[in-house]
């Protein structure tokens, strides 16, 4: 187990380089199963879910070459339907690669994967896509078992507009006969990459970035290669980071609109903002104002995924902010961390209600989530003392590749060790 100890109150600046998306890579390395071919991939972030991920890659068949920020996967040959069970367990987004499975061999076994921390992460919407292309799907012992002699193109309407969901059927789709038309799709970044790179490797595929996305299916793919778009939650949560500690940080290699909702917010809390062609420059003000109402919403919304790393930014700023967070049921486990250090919340269901105090005091806190976990640092860097976060490398780690590094690199007092 790793712990970070840090001796907050040191302010951020410098220079800061955003890396690969998280989210769109994993995605992204799924599908690459399906053109049967070569795919170079670019700007692959070190995360552990990207080595757990491309580890299943070559356990079940695929040849997976990993040197600094690039992986070169072949996918040729017969690979192995049933994907092995730790994996999904350990990494719920392993369950994307169901939809890609069946694209290209139209069937595959897959375990159930776990909730995790921030709700119990359904996936009724996924299988009833699948189900609507022509999947026969058996639900026994925690197992999914899904197959279908051919893939028939049809119009999906999603009740809600789930990413996962959206990229499963996408991926299905792409051999399907006929034409997909997915309804109330998810409309994230992530999802205009998978698209991208998708059509690269010869599917034919538009819409995504929209509600309305059309795949048509097709029998040939061909080698691609592509670069991932940098990670908005990452970029997100060290302008957080800048806010937070009053300081001033530039962050280089970010698309600008990606992360508007966060930078409206940052803006009325008192950051001064200069943004240029991909790089944002943001200046933490003294004191921090309160934000009246902060309401998570799927994409172009502000991001649930910057929920935690806001809600510590919200901890010691002047007022009471409100935030709702209104995509997963259980994404508040940070709080009771929060409260540790003297923040004054207060959770009502889906609500939280923050009283801004002058100051957090340094604790012994333990990460419960990804994000929740990287909320905990940012309020350790701007909390008087010492801070300590377990359960780091559980969590932090398979999001944020090098957090502490990056962190020290900007000025903060943070160590990491291995206990
Ligand atoms: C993706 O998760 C991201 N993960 C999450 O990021 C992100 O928070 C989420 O999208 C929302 O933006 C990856 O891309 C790997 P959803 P996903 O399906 O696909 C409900 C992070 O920190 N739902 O859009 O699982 C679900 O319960 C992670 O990087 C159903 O009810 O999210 C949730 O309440 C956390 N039935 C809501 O939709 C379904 O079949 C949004 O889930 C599917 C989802």
């Amino acid at each position: 187990m790793s712990r970070y100890i840090i001796n907050g109150g040191k302010k951020l600046e410098g220079e800061i380089e955003s890396d690969g998306s998280k989210n769109s890579v994993l995605p992204i390395l799924a599908a690459s199963l399906i053109n049967g071919n070569e795919s170079i991939i670019h700007n692959i972030p070190e995360l552990k879910d990207v080595h757990t991920l491309s580890n299943v890659l070559e356990n079940i068949g695929c040849k997976v070459e990993y040197n600094g920020n690039t992986m070169v996967i072949n996918s040729k040959g017969e690979l192995n339907t049933n994907i092995p069970e730790k994996p999904v367990k350990e990494m719920r987004s392993s369950i994307i690669l169901m939809g890609a499975m069946l694209g290209r061999f139209k069937k595959v076994m897959i375990s159930y994967p776990g909730g995790c921390e921030i709700g119990p992460r359904p996936i009724d919407l996924h299988l009833m896509g699948l189900k609507k292309l022509g999947v026969n799907i058996t639900e026994s012992h925690g197992y999914i078992t899904c197959q279908c002699d051919k893939l028939i193109g049809k119009e999906i309407h999603l009740d809600y507009p789930s990413v996962g969901a959206t990229e499963n059927i996408m991926l299905a789709a792409v051999s399907a006969e006929g034409v997909t038309i997915i309804q109330n799709a998810a409309r994230e970044p992530e999802i205009i990459d998978l698209q991208e790179f998708m059509n690269k490797t010869g599917a034919n595929i538009i819409g995504a970035g929209s509600s309305t996305i059309k795949i048509l299916g097709t029998k040939k793919f061909c080698n691609a290669e592509h670069t991932i778009i940098p990670d908005r939650i990452v970029a997100g949560t060290f302008l957080i980071a800048a806010a937070i500690t009053g300081g001033t940080i530039l962050l280089k290699n970010v698309l600008i609109d990606h992360l508007k909702p966060l930078m409206s917010k940052l803006t009325e809390s008192g950051c001064s903002i200069e943004k240029f062609e991909n790089a944002i420059k943001i200046r933490g003000p003294k004191r921090l104002n309160a934000i009246d109402i902060v309401r998570t919403q799927p994409y172009p919304g502000f991001p649930t995924d910057l929920q935690a790393q806001f809600m510590s930014l919200t901890t010691i700023a002047k007022g009471t902010s409100i935030i709702v967070e209104t995509v997963f049921e259980n994404r508040y486990k940070h709080a009771e961390e929060l409260l540790k250090m003297g923040a004054k919340i207060k959770i009502d269901g889906r609500t939280a209600i923050i009283r801004g105090v002058k100051e957090l005091t340094g604790a012994r806190l333990t990460a419960k989530d990804l994000r929740g976990g990287a909320a905990l640092v940012l309020a350790g860097l701007a909390a008087e003392g010492i801070t300590t976060i377990d359960n780091t490398d559980n969590h932090i780690e398979r999001g944020y590749a090098d957090f502490d590094v990056k962190l020290k690199k900007l000025g903060a007092d943070i160590t990491k060790v291995d206990l």
